[in-house]
C-alpha cells in the first residue's frame, strides 16, 4: 500500500531520496531535480513546474522471479493512467519509454535496493512543458500539453499514475503472464516493425515481435532466427 507522499521543491533526484530515505510504499515527487536521472547513465533534464518527477519505493517479500518485468509493467500502468486522463494515441516503446507521434513524452527507471526486494520506480512524465522553454533535450520530445492543446493538472495525472501502479504492483507477485503480454501488445509501438538494435559494437536488424516471459525484446532476423535481447545490453531505433 501506499504510505508517505514527500513533494519538494527540488531535490538532487527523486530516485535517490527514494532510494536513501523512503521506506516501502513513499511517493517522491519535485517541482524540479538537480541532478534527474535517465537510463544508462543519462541525465533526465529536469526544469521547473512544469513536469511531473515521480519515485514510488515499493517492497516485495518474497522477490518475484519475474521481476525483470516490473519496469515494462510500470510502462503500461503509465499508459492507461494517461488514457484515464483522456490522452489517447500514445503508446510503450520497449522497454519503457511513453512515446506519442514519434516523440518522447516520459521514461522509467527502476533502480533496486541492494537485495532487489525493495525497488525503486522512477517516473519522469512531459506534462506542461513546451519547446519555447528552450529545454536542451537530445531527442525528439512532446508533453501532455502539447498533445492535448491545453494545460494539464499535474496533481490530476499523478492521482491516476499512483492508483493504476498501486494495483499493477498488487497484482504483480502473481503476474498473469498471457494478460501480461496482451496487454504489452496492445501498447507496442516497435510490433512489427523493422528495427536496428545497437548492442556495444554490434549492430542487427530485424523485426520486432514483442516481448518474450522475461521481458525481452524478440527480434526476427532475416535469415528467419529468432533473438532475445535484454533492456541492459541493446538500444532500439525504428530502421
Ligand atoms: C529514461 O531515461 O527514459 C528514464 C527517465 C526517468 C526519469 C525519472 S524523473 C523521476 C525519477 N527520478 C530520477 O532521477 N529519474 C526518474
Amino acid at each position: 500500500a501506499l504510505h508517505g507522499l514527500y513533494v519538494f521543491p527540488e531535490v538532487d533526484s527523486t530516485n535517490a531520496w527514494a532510494l536513501q530515505q523512503g521506506v516501502c510504499g513513499d511517493v517522491c515527487l519535485a517541482e524540479q531535480q538537480s541532478a534527474g536521472r535517465g537510463r544508462r547513465g543519462r541525465q533526465w533534464q529536469s526544469p521547473w513546474g512544469a513536469n511531473i518527477y515521480l519515485s514510488l519505493r515499493w517492497c516485495f517479500t518474497p522477490v518475484p522471479e519475474h521481476l525483470p518485468l516490473l519496469s515494462l509493467v510500470t510502462g503500461l500502468a503509465v499508459a492507461d493512467a494517461l488514457e484515464d486522463c483522456a490522452i489517447h494515441g500514445h503508446g510503450l516503446k520497449w522497454p519503457n519509454d511513453v512515446y506519442y507521434d514519434g516523440k518522447k513524452l516520459g521514461g522509467i527507471l527502476l533502480e533496486a535496493v541492494g537485495s532487489q526486494a525493495h525497488v525503486v520506480i522512477g517516473i519522469g512524465l512531459n506534462v506542461n512543458m513546451l519547446p519555447e522553454a528552450g529545454a536542451v533535450i537530445d531527442q525528439p520530445w512532446t508533453s501532455l500539453q502539447q498533445i492535448s492543446g491545453q494545460s494539464v493538472d499535474r496533481n490530476a495525472v499523478v492521482a491516476a499514475i499512483l492508483q493504476r501502479l498501486v494495483r499493477r504492483l498488487q497484482d504483480f507477485p502473481c503476474l498473469d503472464m498471457a494478460q501480461f503480454q496482451q496487454d504489452w501488445q496492445q501498447r507496442d509501438l516497435l510490433q512489427g516493425r523493422e528495427v536496428q538494435v545497437h548492442s556495444g559494437r554490434e549492430s542487427l536488424q530485424g523485426l520486432a515481435s514483442g516481448v518474450d516471459h522475461c521481458g525481452q525484446l524478440r527480434i526476427i532476423l532475416h535469415d528467419g532466427s529468432i533473438k532475445n535481447l535484454s533492456s541492459a545490453e541493446v538500444s532500439v531505433r525504428l530502421g
